[in-house]
């Protein structure tokens, strides 16, 4: 991995990272150790966490791994110990998000075990970590909390009831969270991303009949391109420091301008 230190630093700072082994998440663990944070990176699997680890040896940060689903309350409760080992929480990205193929139906035909799973790791395990990671927050004097939403959350299309739901659900308990912990120091903020070159989007296209739909999809963009992870990082790390210290309750859109294109541009 490059030594580059260019950007905010985040020495002797603790983050959490939740779904933070592959896809996004990934790139967000990255960027932190890469400015010097003690990162603290969830997935469930442990493979990942394996090599992500393995790929952040020689940057200036370190990873800790720890494994586990966000679908249960058990695995944040091990996240918030681990980084009360380290001092406290500083920083929080509640990243985790699932939109399995079985979920492209109407609402009416959803599985309600499904919609129970989607909106458990999309948006409860937001909660989870809240309760755990603000007290250390308060504790510290300070936090930023950065909540990743998506464009689904802001626009919608057809077949992603539960996982739309839970994106509208992010951006709502974002503006909430900033409210209430503002005087405490602790930033809230989320981020809608648009489409991301990842396993998910991969899963994603590979639950569509249509084999055109993701170069359609593609030249929908005013960009012509999807966005690279590590673009999205950039954006992330400066959200969660002191550059960013009048920003709260807001939701930064990171889509290549798709959401500024009218549904009459094509
Ligand atoms: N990729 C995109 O285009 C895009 C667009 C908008 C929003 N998002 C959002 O960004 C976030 C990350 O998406 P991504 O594209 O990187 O997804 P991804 O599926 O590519 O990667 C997510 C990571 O989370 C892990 N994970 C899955 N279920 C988990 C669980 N229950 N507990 C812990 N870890 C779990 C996976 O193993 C994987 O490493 C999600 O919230 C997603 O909704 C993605």
């Amino acid at each position: 991995m490059s030594s580059d230190k260019t950007g905010p630093d985040f020495t002797g700072k603790t983050v959490i990272i939740t779904g933070g082994a592959g896809g996004l998440g990934k790139a967000f663990s990255l960027e932190f150790a890469r400015l010097g944070a003690q990162v603290i990176s969830n997935d469930i699997d442990p493979a990942a966490g394996d090599s992500l680890t393995h790929e952040a040896e020689g940057l200036s940060g370190r990873i800790h791994f720890v494994a586990g689903s966000m679908g249960e309350a058990e695995t944040c409760d091990r996240l918030a110990a681990k980084a009360a080992e380290l001092g406290g929480t500083d920083i929080l990205c509640n990243n985790v998000g699932i939109q399995p193929a079985a979920s492209y139906v109407p609402a009416h035909e959803l599985d309600d075990a499904l919609w129970d799973a989607i909106l458990t790791v999309n948006l409860k395990s937001f909660f989870w970590m809240v309760k755990r990671c603000v007290p250390q927050m308060k504790a510290r004097g300070k936090g930023a909390i950065i909540n990743t939403a998506s464009v689904q959350g802001l626009q919608s299309q057809r077949g992603a009831a539960a996982y739309a739901a839970s994106k509208g659900g992010i951006l709502s308990l974002t503006r909430q969270l900033a409210l209430e912990y503002a005087e405490d120091n602790i930033r809230v903020l989320a981020i809608a991303p648009g489409t991301f070159d990842t396993p998910l989007l991969r899963d994603v296209a590979a639950g569509i009949d249509d084999k055109t739909y993701m170069e359609r999809l593609r030249k929908a963009y005013p960009m012509k391109r999807f966005g690279n992870p590590e673009e999205l990082a950039r954006v992330v790390s400066f959200l969660a420091s002191d550059g960013a210290s009048f920003m709260t309750g807001e939701c930064v859109t990171v889509d290549g301008g798709i959401m500024a294109q009218g549904g009459w541009a094509q």
